[in-house]
Formats: structure tokens, sequence, C-alpha cells
């Protein structure tokens, strides 16, 4: 099963951990879409806000998608918001399938609430506004998701077996 699998879901659903749980447990090389980013621009995603824009980082996420478009056999923990434009989407299920993490507005304040990483929620960081942002995301992420996964109370192991039996299941 060569396929990416490309970890989709709102800030806090647990991407980044399920993605080093993938590597650590079934060997896929691990690809982070902001530490790449932060990584090219030599600045934290917050400074590449303030400075450029939102509309500039959005741009970044595309070039990024369009790039491992060429590669295989990585699990790569998107942004947050990579997945609401739909030539994203598209460049994802080019070369692998879209895996969406849930977790309820409570779970994601609990694990965001001690990062200053996230300019879209870091002057409102409670359960109300995330919520009501993940509600507007929600048929975005529904209609991108080849498998759905919910993440809340489970440990990384059990989300990733999970993982893997609903992606073998799309290998028959
Ligand atoms: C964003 C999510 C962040 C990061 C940026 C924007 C979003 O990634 O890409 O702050 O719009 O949801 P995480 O989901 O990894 O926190």
């Amino acid at each position: 099963m060569n396929d990416n699998i490309f970890l989709i879901g709102f800030m806090g659903a647990g991407k980044s951990t399920v993605a080093r749980c993938l590597h650590r447990c079934y060997g896929r090389e691990m690809l982070e879409m902001d530490g790449v980013i932060e990584e090219r621009e030599g600045m934290q995603i917050s400074r590449i806000f303030e400075t450029y824009g939102e509309e500039y980082f959005r741009r970044l996420e595309t070039e990024l998608l369009l790039e491992l478009q060429e590669r295989e056999n990585l699990v790569i923990s998107c942004g947050g918001g990579a997945p609401l434009r739909a030539c994203n989407v598209e460049a994802m299920k080019k070369s692998g399938k879209v895996v969406f993490l849930t977790a309820t507005p409570e779970t994601v304040l609990e694990r965001v609430r001690n990062s200053h990483d996230r300019p879209v929620i870091e002057q409102n960081k409670n359960a109300g506004f995330i919520a009501e942002l993940m509600e507007q995301r929600r048929e975005k992420y529904e209609a991108a998701a080849d498998a759905t996964v919910a993440t809340d109370g489970r440990r990384p192991e059990e989300i990733c077996g999970e993982i893997m039996e609903k992606i073998l299941k799309f290998q028959n």
C-alpha cells in the first residue's frame, strides 16, 4: 500500500500525534505541513500570518500539496485549514487517502489551551468559538474524507489501528 495518508481535521484534533504514531508503529515517513512551511519560510506560522497575511499562507499550503502529489508512502499531518480549498483536496486525492480526525470542541480546547501558534483561534480560545468554526468547516471536512475516525479519549495506538484497518479496505 503506497498511497499517502492525509490526516485532516480541526486544530487540536490530534493530527500530529497520530502521524507520529503511524510513523512509529507502521514505519510511514511523516511530514507535517505546518513544519515544512515554517522551515521553508524561516518563521513560525503566527509570524507568517502577521507578516504576509493568511492568503499568503494558504498559497504556500496549496503549493506544498501540489508537490506532494509526486510522493508516496507518507503520512501527512495537514494544517486544519488545508481541506477548505477544493484544489487542495483534489491534490490529496491524487496520491492518497484522506482521513478525517474528529474531536469535540471541549477536547480541542483542552489540547490547544497552552499553545500560542494558532493565529485563527488565538484571540478566541473558548469552546463556543471553536464549536462555531468547527461547524462552519464540518461539511468540507466530511466531503474530503475517505474515512472518519474519532479521537476523544482514545490512545494514539488505538486510533492508528482503526485508520490502518479502514485504509486497507480500499485495497480490496
Ligand atoms: C489552521 C490550522 C493550523 C495552521 C494554521 C491555520 C487552520 O494547523 O495550519 O494556524 O486554519 O485551521 P493545525 O491544524 O495543525 O493546528
